[in-house]
C-alpha cells in the first residue's frame, strides 16, 4: 500500500512492505517443502571457494517443472553470478514461455550458522522484477538462512517497490 501525504509543497510518500513469516520449513505448505528441499540440494552444489557462502535457488514453473541454480564464483569476483540468477536465467533460457511461480531461497555459510532468513540481493530482484513484468504475473519467494524462520514475499515487489522496467525505456 502506498499512501501521500502533503506538507507545503514537498509531497511525502510512504511505502508498506507485506510479509509472511514461517517458524520453520516443517510450517510450510508440503509443495513449498517439497521446494525447499530442492533449493537446500542445489545449495549443497554452490560453486563458492572464495565466499565460502553457499545459496540455492529453486523456481516451480506453471508446468511444475523445478529449475535450480547456485551461486558460481569466479577468481575475477565479479564475473561469478548469485543464485537467483543462475536460477532464473536456466529458467528463461529452456522454458521461455513458462511462467515462474515460486522461488525458494536458502543459504549456509561454511564460518558460521546462518539461522536468518536471508533474502536476495538488489541485483536478482530487478532480475526477478523483469520476468514478473514479462509474464504479468507475481513470483512468490519463499527465503531462509540455514536454519530457522522462512520468509515468504508473495511478489518481488514487496522487496523491490521501485523497480526499472521498460516503461522508463
Ligand atoms: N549470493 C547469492 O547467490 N545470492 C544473493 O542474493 C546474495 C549473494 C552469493 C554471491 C556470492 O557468491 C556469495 O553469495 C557471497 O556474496
Amino acid at each position: 500500500m502506498t499512501s501521500t501525504t502533503n506538507i507545503s509543497s514537498v509531497k511525502k510518500i510512504t511505502i508498506e512492505t507485506h510479509l509472511e513469516v514461517f517458524e520453520s520449513v516443517d510450517t510450510l505448505p508440503k509443495d513449498i517443502q517439497e521446494l525447499m528441499n530442492k533449493a537446500q540440494q542445489a545449495r549443497e552444489n554452490a560453486y563458492a571457494p572464495y565466499s565460502h557462502f553457499m545459496v540455492g535457488a529453486a523456481i516451480k514453473l506453471d508446468s511444475g517443472e523445478i529449475v535450480l541454480g547456485n551461486n558460481q564464483e569466479n577468481a575475477a569476483f565479479p564475473s561469478g553470478l548469485c543464485a537467483e540468477r543462475v536460477a532464473a536465467f536456466h529458467a528463461g533460457a529452456t522454458y521461455p514461455d513458462a511462467i515462474l511461480k515460486q522461488m525458494a531461497l536458502t543459504v549456509r555459510s561454511l564460518n558460521h550458522t546462518v539461522a536468518v532468513p536471508t533474502p536476495p540481493c538488489g541485483a536478482c530482484r530487478q532480475v526477478l522484477a523483469e520476468y514478473e513484468v514479462k509474464q504479468r504475473s507475481p513470483i512468490a519467494i519463499y527465503f531462509m538462512g540455514e536454519t530457522g524462520k522462512v520468509v515468504k514475499a508473495n511478489s518481488i515487489k514487496e522487496l523491490l517497490p521501485l523497480i526499472f522496467d521498460n516503461s522508463y525505456l
